[in-house]
């Protein structure tokens, strides 16, 4: 079962930033997961539509400039990172599930994958809520994986991964049955779960079978 390291791993630094990846890998995360919005045309990692809860700034980021948002605190000096700084520093050393949160954000990922090398792309996984942005990411990218994050209904969902041909379903730990496990592997889909923090959950995951949890602790999987 592979573990995956939450927004890199949020709960041993600051969210999203590249020491939350750095600390992820420390810890022996297989993959990390990171969020994305899209900022004048640029991916930028983070999770919320508002940097008040992660940053020291406050509003929408939709108000700020790119070079503003580059400027605010993100947690321990550590500033927002783009997502091209996280392809720099996980390629070879870890796999990258990229979590597409915002409206845009398909359009301009296909874009700079465009520009970016094979090996970058062998282990990445493109995920998200919007199904709208992954058709597009599915569309223009063919060989790039995705996932897709599932919601309450799962039924919904599934449907949604077979019509996407994704590489896997993300499905909430509160949603999580045998049944829902094993259709999901029927269909030849990967199946994750988010987010797995508590010892006992991971090793209850492990034992359902799942593919993969996403962790905020990712050093919680033991043997
Ligand atoms: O990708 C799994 C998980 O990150 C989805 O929820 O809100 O933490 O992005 P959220
Ligand atoms: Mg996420």
């Amino acid at each position: 079962m592979l573990m995956i390291g939450h927004r890199g791993a949020m709960g041993c630094a600051p969210e999203n930033t590249l020491l939350s990846i750095h600390k992820a890998i420390e810890l022996g995360a297989d993959w990390v997961e990171i969020d994305v919005h899209c900022v004048a045309d640029k991916l930028l990692v983070i999770h919320d539509e508002t940097v008040d809860r992660t940053t020291n700034g406050r509003g929408k980021l939709i108000d700020y400039s790119f070079e503003e948002l580059r400027a605010l605190d993100a947690g321990l000096g550590q500033r927002i990172p783009t997502l091209q700084e996280v392809l720099e520093v996980t390629v070879g050393k870890v796999g990258l599930n990229i979590e597409l949160k915002g409206l845009g954000t398909g359009k301009v990922l296909t874009s700079l994958l465009r520009n970016t090398p094979e090996t970058y792309k062998n282990k990445m996984l493109v995920s998200s809520f919007l199904m709208p942005e992954l058709e597009q990411v599915v569309r223009l990218n063919q060989h790039v994986k995705v996932g897709v994050l599932a919601g309450n209904n799962i039924n919904e969902s599934i449907a949604w991964a077979t019509k996407l041909k994704a590489f896997s379903i993300h499905i909430r730990l509160q949603k999580v049955t045998p049944k829902w496990v094993d259709r999901a592997h029927d269909l030849g889909l990967k199946v994750y779960v988010y987010t797995v923090n508590k010892v006992v959950q991971i090793r209850r995951m492990k034992e359902l079978g799942v593919d993969g949890v996403f962790s905020d602790y990712p050093n919680r999987l033991t043997s």
